[in-house]
């Protein structure tokens, strides 16, 4: 069953009857949720399920938020037609406006640190985006100054989107994210596990999560330190804090080294066949460490969130430098020895 798709832009007039197939962005939401089985063996009682972003037309869960800040920009009359959409983006948010800009034909300006992954670049310079580069010592929050100079320097010019603090980021979760967990579990979620970047969809996720069912626990993750290489990923204690982030909605808030992140990224891809991003690696080690504290024989459902696939992220060195083999895929190749 489709749920209704209320936060996709409407910008391309309705033809005089309406044409075979679909948009591009309508698809944007109902992602699969998919079984892990291989990565929970330690924990027969727990099923962990992750939630594959990937699946969105932009290729992250960023498609939610930047379709639904368009949207309510355009309702609210704050994005103007003659105005250009700018935003501070550690990519896919950049990604996802880039892409509703090219279909919509709305222009779009994106501050973003000059160290984003190669791949990032070239899929914003493919849709067209136009993007101011800052220092990657700046880390986002240098992103995010670049984005406010600009904005207020020539204010009419400019629709400054603002994820960090736009309460439609958090609201595409609490609509969309959320009620889709919901439906996919059938109401059986236990745990809800996410990374922290703007925080949106861990706000509204685990709020309206909590709504439904206020025993479900909600565990947040961010990077354990400041220097880290979980693209997408914010911490808190020495960045630029969201508008949007409260962070007494979390019931637990854990922190993830860059390497752990690395370690589960190359685990889903050799033992699950699913190639993710490193913030999806982060977010598959939190939901572990939580299966890996619960009383044995506990039943438990562990929804994560997967914001993006591996293929942005296949110039990092991790993938061919790390030593780590899995168990199964020890027995593969000890398997073909035996041929
Ligand atoms: C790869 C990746 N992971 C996680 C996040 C965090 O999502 P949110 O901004 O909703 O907290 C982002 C945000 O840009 C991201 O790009």
């Amino acid at each position: 069953m489709q749920l209704p798709v209320s936060n996709v832009p409407q910008a391309i007039p309705a033809r005089a009857e309406p044409g075979l197939g679909e948009s591009s962005v309508a698809r944007i939401g109902n992602t699969p949720l998919l079984r892990l089985e291989r990565m929970t063996s330690d924990f027969p009682h727990v099923q962990l399920l992750g939630k594959a972003e990937w699946y969105n037309p932009g290729g992250s869960v960023k498609d939610r938020a930047a379709s639904n800040i368009v949207s309510e920009g355009r309702r609210s009359g704050k994005f103007r037609p003659e105005q250009i959409l700018l935003d501070a983006t550690s990519g896919n948010t950049g990604i996802a406006y880039a892409m509703l800009g090219a279909a919509a034909h709305f222009p779009v300006t994106l501050c973003m640190p000059e160290n984003v992954s190669i791949e990032r670049k070239r899929i914003l310079f493919a849709y067209g985006a136009d993007i101011v580069y800052t220092p990657a010592a700046d880390g986002s929050d240098g992103a995010i100054r670049a984005a406010r100079e600009l904005s207020g320097r020539e204010p009419g010019k400019y629709f400054y989107a603002d994820q960090y603090s736009n309460d439609a980021n958090w609201r595409a979760h609490y609509d969309g994210t959320a009620e889709e967990i919901w439906r996919q579990t059938e109401g059986r979620i236990t745990h809800f596990v996410a990374m922290l970047g703007t925080s949106g969809t861990f706000m509204g996720t685990a709020r309206r999560l909590k709504e439904l069912n206020g025993s479900i626990r909600c565990i947040s993750l961010e990077p354990d330190a400041p220097f880290h290489g979980i693209e997408g990923a914010k911490h808190m204690a020495s960045a630029m804090v969201p508008r949007i982030y409260d962070p007494s909605l979390a019931d637990e808030n854990l922190g993830i080294t860059t390497e752990k992140a690395y370690a589960h990224a190359i685990r889903a891809a050799r033992d699950e066949g699913l190639l993710i991003g490193i913030s999806s690696g982060g977010a598959l080690a939190g939901a572990l460490e939580v299966a890996s504290r619960l009383a044995k024989n506990r039943e438990a459902v562990v929804v994560a969130i997967l914001p993006d696939s591996g293929d942005k992220y296949l110039s990092e060195r991790f993938w061919t430098e790390s030593e780590t083999r899995t168990d199964h895929q020890n027995s593969r190749r000890s398997a073909s020895c035996e041929w």
